[in-house]
């Protein structure tokens, strides 16, 4: 009921607070026999750490990963992998003024609202500290796609407002009046390719509704398109149409739909971008009110992102090969023949 676990056959649980002593997942109905270890985790980890740079928080973190079960001998077991990190840089005293006022565009209204008790320190589960959990089960999602042939890459496309070509402009210099007091949205593009044509269920859990869910789950993201998306509104069918090739298997002359129709995955490229608020968390004194209502101003302190998009990447690659992960699965008994693959005539 509380919604901390996604997916139906490839399950994943999150799990911890940003101040707590450590955050993770849980992951129920990976196949056994997956080669695994605790470095193929930590490369994704590691691409998620903030790296400081101007915008990103300069908060150290090692997020050091350790498999607590679910793997012997280099493999999965095909029971639940618990993985968990350490929250080693974590200073309260940042936060120790934000117990009784609201920060805006943060969510700490709407969790007293709904909980009427909640932690204080940095965001508790609101934090991007809970996307550990999304990345670990999401480089794990990875290595099984990968083994399929499927290759799941997002990138930064725009940042504040400007085109993004290269990794490398995601510096303050890009964002013209960079301020440092203040924050930054922009736009992830995630691609994943090699997909077979389809995966996703037809009704309430297409291929594309299940990604704008996982997508839209991450922190800060306000917006989710799959190909032409909002800009399909605003042209004929005749230029939105992907024309059919002829061969097979079936291919398109153009993939304005992103890789999927009828929410039925066409064997395209899927291609998924998701927009980013501007951070929440600014240096510059904002209108506010305190728990009882009564007025307040806050500049908020602590160390945070300027730009969430910077670290936003594989986050967005991870839900993504877990929505991938959990449809290539419950895919199996879609055709009869799938079933005599496994169990013969
Ligand atoms: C990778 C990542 C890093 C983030 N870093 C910060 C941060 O340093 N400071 C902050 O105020 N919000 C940060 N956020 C955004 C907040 O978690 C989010 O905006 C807030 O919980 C409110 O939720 P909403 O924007 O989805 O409505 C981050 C989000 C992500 C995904």
């Amino acid at each position: 009921m509380a919604g901390s676990t996604f997916g139906k056959v490839f399950a994943v649980t999150t799990w911890g607070e940003s101040h707590g002593p450590a955050v993770g997942c849980v992951i129920d109905g990976c196949p056994a026999g997956l080669p695994l270890c605790e470095d193929d985790v930590q490369t994704f980890l590691d691409l998620r750490r903030p790296g400081g740079g101007g915008l990103a928080t300069a908060r150290k973190e090692a997020d050091r990963v350790r498999i607590l079960s679910g793997v012997f001998e280099g493999k999965t077991t095909g029971t639940p992998i618990s993985m968990m990190v350490e929250n080693t840089s974590h200073r309260s005293k940042d936060y120790s003024e934000l117990a009784e006022i609201y920060r805006p565009g943060h969510a700490d209204f709407t969790f007293d609202a709904k909980y009427g008790f909640r932690d204080h320190n940095g965001g508790g589960r609101a934090s991007a500290r809970e996307t550990i959990g999304r990345v670990a089960a999401g480089a794990v999602a990875l290595k099984l796609l990968a083994e399929l042939g499927i290759d799941v890459e997002s990138r930064v496309v725009r940042l504040a407002g400007c085109d993004v070509t290269r990794q490398a402009e995601l510096t303050p210099e890009t964002i013209p009046g960079f301020d440092p007091a203040d924050s930054y949205g922009g736009v992830v593009e995630c691609i994943a390719k090699g997909l077979p044509a389809g995966l996703g269920e037809p009704v309430f859990d297409k291929l594309d509704a299940e990604i704008a869910k996982a997508v839209m789950s991450i922190g800060a993201v306000k917006g989710v398109e799959i190909g032409e998306g909002f800009r399909a509104a605003d042209v004929r069918g005749s230029e939105n149409n992907d024309a059919f090739l002829p061969g097979l298997p079936v291919t398109k002359a153009s993939n304005h739909a992103g890789g999927t129709l009828g929410g039925i995955s066409d064997g395209a490229d899927l291609i998924v971008r998701a927009a980013f608020k501007p951070t929440p968390s600014i240096g510059l004194p904002q209108q506010t009110v305190t728990r009882a209502g009564e007025p307040a101003e806050i500049t908020v302190g602590g160390r945070h992102d300027t730009a969430v998009v910077k670290r936003a990447p594989v986050i967005v690659s991870s839900m993504v090969a877990l929505v991938l992960a959990d449809m290539l699965l419950r895919n199996m008994p879609a055709k009869l023949e799938n079933l005599k693959k496994v169990y013969g005539e």
